[in-house]
């Protein structure tokens, strides 16, 4: 790899011990993957955040890092609530352990925002490279906005964050950034415009699909809220990092992508439609990814004057809630909770329920593996309808 003075210096520790044992991460990573040189990075986002996933090891290894960040960084949620964490059934000594691991991240001068969409925090903008780690936030910064990430695990973007650069391989270089796979979704024409709820599905099975290829779908008219769905939940069955939609994604729109030698899968409204079964579930999640602003209004006007009789939990980034306090006040008025911070999956509060619904398909993937429930997709309607009937039994 090709390091200028600046990198090159970092390398041989001339700006201390942790940014060296960074540089060598990078530098390692940059040579399995064929990289010829650095780029510099807007932003990081840092995965390994809940000590429920990185345990006593993680820590001690964050402690051990004496250096700041050189990049706007924020963390992907962590396993509780900074505040209200008793109400919601933690330990006081799963707690501890977590703010320790918070406080790690305050002394490399990270931002205590705890959340998978860094992009409602952070303005990020076409051809920009960062270096985030959580798989729905990489596919949608590469698909939705044209940025350019790969799927950092959390050492490589911690890593990236603090000497400010990264390796230029894989979604970093154009030329990695091609669809490999068409996806043809039944034409809108036929039997209608695919409803909103059902983008998380069609990401679950197209994810299975797609695998590690970039998929260049037809016959969809997403909105950016649809595209967070469909991104997400391909993530999380597949490893799409990158995906097109015809005449909609910026880098669809720009490139004049050649399809005539690329496999061809149908998929169906009725496949999509499949995905959505109907079982007893005994909670409701919603807010994976986090809600944006309008994802909590909407919630909170198809509320309106209700009280949940089943546990409903509401998943958003903190800055993002004291954007709209009154609504969220409105969702809390009707017993839902709504939980800043933490999600459905990295935090243990969601461990006893034995079936849980959700209108994403990336929480439908992961549910059943970290919670222990079963996990059932619905539309946010249906998810909320769930939430007001009383529970069986
Ligand atoms: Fe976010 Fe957790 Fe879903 S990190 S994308 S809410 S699994």
């Amino acid at each position: 790899m090709q390091l200028d003075a600046v990198e090159q210096a970092l390398l041989a520790g001339e700006h201390g011990e942790t940014r060296q044992q960074m540089m060598e991460l990078l530098v390692a990573l940059g040579t399995v993957f064929g990289a010829e040189r650095m780029v510099p990075i807007v932003t990081a986002q840092v995965s390994g955040a809940s000590y429920k996933t990185i345990g006593e090891w993680g820590l001690r290894w964050l402690r051990s890092l004496d250096a700041r960040v050189a990049v706007p960084t924020i963390l992907n949620p962590v396993g509780m609530p900074r505040e209200g964490w008793r109400d919601l059934g933690i330990s006081p000594e799963f707690a501890a352990r977590q703010n320790e691991v918070l406080d790690a991240y305050r002394k490399l001068g990270v931002r205590l925002e705890c959340t998978c969409t860094p992009y409602y925090l952070v303005q990020v903008r076409y051809g920009q490279h960062l270096a985030w780690a959580e798989s729905s936030a990489v596919a949608y910064a590469n698909s939705v906005i044209g940025a350019r990430t790969n799927r950092e695990g959390g050492p490589s973007a911690l890593a990236a964050a603090i000497v400010g650069r990264t390796p230029s391989y894989g979604l970093h270089d154009r030329k990695n950034r091609a669809p490999s796979v068409v996806v043809e979704v039944e034409a809108a024409g036929g039997a209608g415009p695919m409803p909103a709820a059902h983008y998380g599905a069609l990401g679950y099975l197209a994810g299975k699909l797609a695998g590690t290829r970039i998929p260049f779908f037809r016959g969809l008219r997403p909105t950016r809220e649809e595209m967070k769905a469909l991104g997400a939940a391909m993530a999380a069955t597949g490893a799409v990092a990158l995906f097109h939609v015809e005449g909609i994604t910026p880098d669809a729109r720009i490139f004049p992508y050649d399809l005539t030698a690329l496999e061809r899968i149908p998929v169906t409204k009725a496949e999509v439609a499949g995905v959505l079964k109907e079982t007893p579930v005994d909670a409701v999640a919603l807010g994976c990814p986090h809600c944006a602003a309008e994802d909590l209004q909407r919630i909170a006007s198809l509320l309106r004057g209700k009280i949940v009789r089943k546990p409903l939990f509401v998943f958003a980034a903190a800055s993002v809630l004291e954007s709209v306090p009154e609504t969220v006040l409105a969702i809390r008025r009707t017993g839902a909770k709504v939980v800043p911070d933490t999600c459905m999956v990295v935090s243990p509060m969601m461990e006893g329920y034995r079936a849980i619904m959700v209108d994403s398909g990336k929480a439908l993937a992961y549910v059943p593996s970290m919670c222990g429930a079963m996990a059932r997709l619905g539309t946010l309607e249906e998810c909320l309808r769930e939430a007001l009937t009383e529970p069986q039994g």
